[in-house]
């Protein structure tokens, strides 16, 4: 069945605004958050909901073809305590997960990380999905959530057939929190690791529109020779065509 009513979870947030002006036109859309949106987009309805609250997300789960989960612990993240991450990423995802089965959602696309999947030392570069990764200490509770978050996709395409996609965005420019990027002395491996928030919104376009993708994930990355994580997938199989990518930045293949 055509997807036609989606539910962006997250609204309020950085990414999910892009998300929304990319989709809005296309699709008839409601919006939830723990927070009021700032900005209002025509046509669009808006539920104050908690994620880690399985009856409110359920309810807003009734009756959309599609949800895009955005919700996670971003700038304010760094230290807190790991409940937190637990409850709201963790527990949050399920309970996306678990209300899209009860309510007949067919598709769920999850924005997730490259922060799932740092390359292993010595790993073959470009990162591709489901290459070898390796956890560090930094950053480790919101890595391991993200990780635990594609787990729980995984489980509920395999146990209740939901269509899930997991979107891999890598750092967002212009988010506030990362400084955007430059090129460093000495470049040895492939090193760049930014997205234009634009693109994952064509990503996540992609991922809504693909028939023949029941399952996967996909890196979301700038369109360059030297990103550290392969977004040539993303291209072959979602058709995923990354058009910011800060050609004044010299590429390795140039
Ligand atoms: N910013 C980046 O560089 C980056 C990179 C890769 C992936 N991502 C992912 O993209 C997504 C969006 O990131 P962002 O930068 O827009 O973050 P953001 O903090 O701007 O947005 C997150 C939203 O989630 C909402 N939220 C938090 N707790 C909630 C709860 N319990 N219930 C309901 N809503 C709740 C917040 O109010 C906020 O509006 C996240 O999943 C993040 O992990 C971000």
């Amino acid at each position: 069945m055509a997807i036609e009513k989606i539910l962006i979870t997250g609204a309020s947030g950085y990414l999910a605004q892009f998300i929304i002006e990319r989709l809005y036109p296309k699709y008839q859309l409601t919006l939830t958050d723990i927070v009021e949106p700032k900005r209002d987009f025509d046509g669009t309805t808006f539920i104050k909901a908690d994620v880690t609250n399985a009856s409110e997300i359920e309810a807003a789960c009734a009756e959309q073809d599609a949800v895009v989960h955005l919700v996670a612990l971003v700038r304010e993240r760094h230290g807190k305590p790991l409940t937190l991450f637990a409850d709201v990423m963790v527990k949050g995802t399920w309970n996306v997960a678990e209300a899209c089965a009860r309510k007949g959602v067919q598709k769920l696309v999850n924005i997730s990380s490259i922060s799932a999947c740092s390359p292993a030392p010595g790993a073959k570069l470009p990162y591709q999905v489901d290459d070898a990764f390796q956890f560090g200490a930094g950053d480790l509770y919101y890595a391991l959530a993200k990780h635990l978050g594609e787990q729980i996709g995984l489980a509920y395409h395999q146990a209740h057939g939901l269509k899930v996609i997991h979107v891999r965005p890598g750092v967002i420019a212009g988010d506030g929190l990362n400084p955007g990027p430059s090129a460093p002395e000495v470049v040895t491996d492939p090193w760049f690791v930014y997205v234009d928030p634009r693109d994952v919104a064509q990503c996540v376009e992609r991922a809504i529109e693909t028939e023949s993708i029941t399952y996967g994930a996909y890196n979301a990355v700038a369109g360059r020779a030297d990103s550290r994580f392969d977004w040539k997938q993303a291209k072959k199989e979602l058709g995923y065509s990354p058009e910011h990518n800060w050609d004044e930045i010299p590429d390795s293949d140039q």
